[in-house]
């Protein structure tokens, strides 16, 4: 298979929520690809964070397409509100997701021309995607516990990515304890599009932190 352009998605989470415009523009300005804005509810996650109407308000801030990962326990219930909002793609969590729920949201977000991205969790087995992966568009493989910035990668994902690579031909995205080490790991297992939030926003220099991870 021919390798994918490594997209770099920096995880606004990590950034200075009150100049948040500026460091979107900077993470822009640097070489990044997508912008990742981590939505949590406190009840999937023990986490509380962002909502629509601060993607709503991103939106006309950057014209980087925005990929909303919704670590929520009800991703329907918020759906249309996300994708009004101006989400480009939405990732929603296998953990809580019927086959049916995913078919009725891919429907949707097909309808308004969002792309689609599942996720799961470390603990999550892949089986739990492969009646779904004819359906999405991105498989967002968790290498932490979601819920918090700045935590270790977890190695025990690599071996996934290479099972899930094997059969799946789309995006696969990794999220959580990417750095210039843990790149070129998951990379050269058959990641394409990299995560980095508090490895990023710390750089002092972001240009040079983006092409290290794009270099793997
Ligand atoms: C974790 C979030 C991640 C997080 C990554 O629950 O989904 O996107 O912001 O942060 P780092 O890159 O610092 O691990
Ligand atoms: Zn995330």
């Amino acid at each position: 298979m021919k390798r994918k352009k490594i997209l770099v998605a920096p995880s606004i989470l990590s950034a200075d929520f009150s100049r948040l415009e500026k460091e979107v523009k900077s993470a822009e300005k640097a070489g990044a690809d997508l912008i990742h804005v981590d939505v949590m509810d406190g009840h999937f996650v023990p986490n509380i964070t962002i909502g629509p109407a601060v993607v709503k308000s991103l939106r006309k801030r950057t014209a980087l397409p925005l990929d909303v990962h919704l670590m929520i326990s009800d991703p329907w219930f918020f759906l249309d509100d996300f994708i009004s909002a101006g989400s480009s793609l939405i990732t929603v969590h296998a953990e809580v997701c019927t086959l049916s729920l995913i078919k009725k949201i891919k429907a949707k977000l097909t309808a308004n021309k969002v792309r689609l991205g599942i996720s799961l969790n470390p603990g999550t087995p892949l089986k739990k995607l492969y009646k779904m992966l004819d359906l999405t568009d991105l498989v967002l493989l968790m290498s932490v516990n979601p819920g918090f910035g700045g935590q270790i990668f977890m190695p025990a994902v690599i071996p996934k990515i290479k099972a899930l690579r094997k059969i799946f031909s789309r995006d696969i995205e990794i999220d959580g304890g990417i750095t210039d080490k843990t790149a070129p790991l998951v990379i050269e297992n058959g990641a394409n599009m990299l995560v980095a939030g508090s490895y990023l926003f710390r750089a002092k220099n972001r240009e040079q932190a983006i092409r290290k991870l794009k270099n793997g």
